[in-house]
């Protein structure tokens, strides 16, 4: 029988200097898609994949992340005596409950292999835990976690949500090699490269931000062996954990955005503003005006 995954590390210390100047102060993590800071959308798919336990591992410059998950009782109280009962019910409902958020700090930020491992206390070394970079934002329903639980159900293991990309495009991303393919989709992966040369590339899949772990990764990560760019890269453990234990690449059926980048955000903003209930129909006559459209 496979294990319930309840906690989701949810790394939210980088710099975001792809950002810059929007992140030199306020987190990237916290920048805004339609209404909503992007790391609420990663908290929410989280949720609805049934993670009980969120850990986010933090860093200077961030506390307002972790003021976004709390009570703010003058703002509550004012809607309270308003009448805004719509708002404050949706603030509220927003929350996670007393116990079920924990920060811990990456005080460099040293990757993100690095900042998973920052955690290592808070994760149970019996069960498997979730990982979600939040600045990768995405639609689709049932949500990317929850897609990625349902094969790990079935198959346990180390499971790794994929995307495919355009070949040419496969060198700006963590790409994983694909062995057997399984009758659900989802496909045996026996080797993952950053950022592979031009025209080396072992797939067009490229690993698009959530994935499911095993605690073991947690021993490896502890060596604190750079890779890529100097940073302790995730993959690297990943690699070596590949070598005791199996991982299933799970294709991604939906959307996703990475707003830690501007064009990722901006299309974020306008996708996501395009399908809200209300929103969405004055964006479109708006965009239409723009006579930008051939
Ligand atoms: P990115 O790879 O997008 O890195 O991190 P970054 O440093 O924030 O952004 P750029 O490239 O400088 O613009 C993916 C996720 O991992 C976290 C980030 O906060 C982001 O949510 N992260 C990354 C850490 O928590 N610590 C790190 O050392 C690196």
């Amino acid at each position: 029988m496979t294990q319930t995954i309840r906690k989701a590390v949810i790394p939210v210390a980088g710099l975001g200097t792809r950002f810059l100047p929007a992140t030199k102060a306020v987190p990237k993590e916290m920048l805004t898609v339609v209404d909503k800071p992007v790391v609420q959308y990663a908290v929410e798919e989280a949720q609805a994949a049934g993670i009980e336990h969120i850990i986010f591992v933090t860093g200077r410059n961030k506390h307002v992340i972790e003021d976004h998950f709390d009570h703010q009782f003058e703002l509550e109280t004012t809607l309270e005596q308003r009448g805004k009962t719509e708002a404050l019910a949706g603030l509220r409902a927003d929350l996670p409950q007393a116990g079920q958020v924990s920060y811990t700090r990456q005080q460099q930020a040293l990757g993100l292999g690095h900042a998973v491992w920052c955690a290592r206390a808070l994760i149970d070394r019996s069960e498997p835990f979730a990982v979600l970079l939040p600045d990768m934002v995405m639609t689709g329903d049932p949500g990317c976690l929850s897609q990625m639980v349902a094969v790990h159900e079935k198959r346990g293991g180390n499971i790794v949500s994929v995307e495919a990309c355009a070949p040419e495009e496969a060198h700006k991303y963590g790409i994983v090699s694909m062995g057997e393919t399984h009758e659900d989709g989802s496909f045996e992966i026996t080797g993952m490269v950053e950022k592979p040369e031009k025209g080396t590339a072992p797939s067009n899949y490229f690993m698009n931000g959530r994935y499911i772990l095993d605690a073991a990764i947690m021993d490896l990560l502890g060596r604190h062996q750079t890779g890529a760019g100097g940073e302790i890269q995730l993959t690297d453990s990943m690699l070596d954990l590949m070598a005791q234990q199996p991982f299933h690449g799970v294709p991604f059926e939906g959307e996703t955005y990475d707003c830690g980048s501007k064009l990722g955000f901006l299309s974020a903003n306008i996708a996501l503003g395009l399908a809200n209930d209300t929103l969405g129909p004055e964006l479109r006559a708006f965009i239409k005006s723009l006579d930008v459209c051939e």
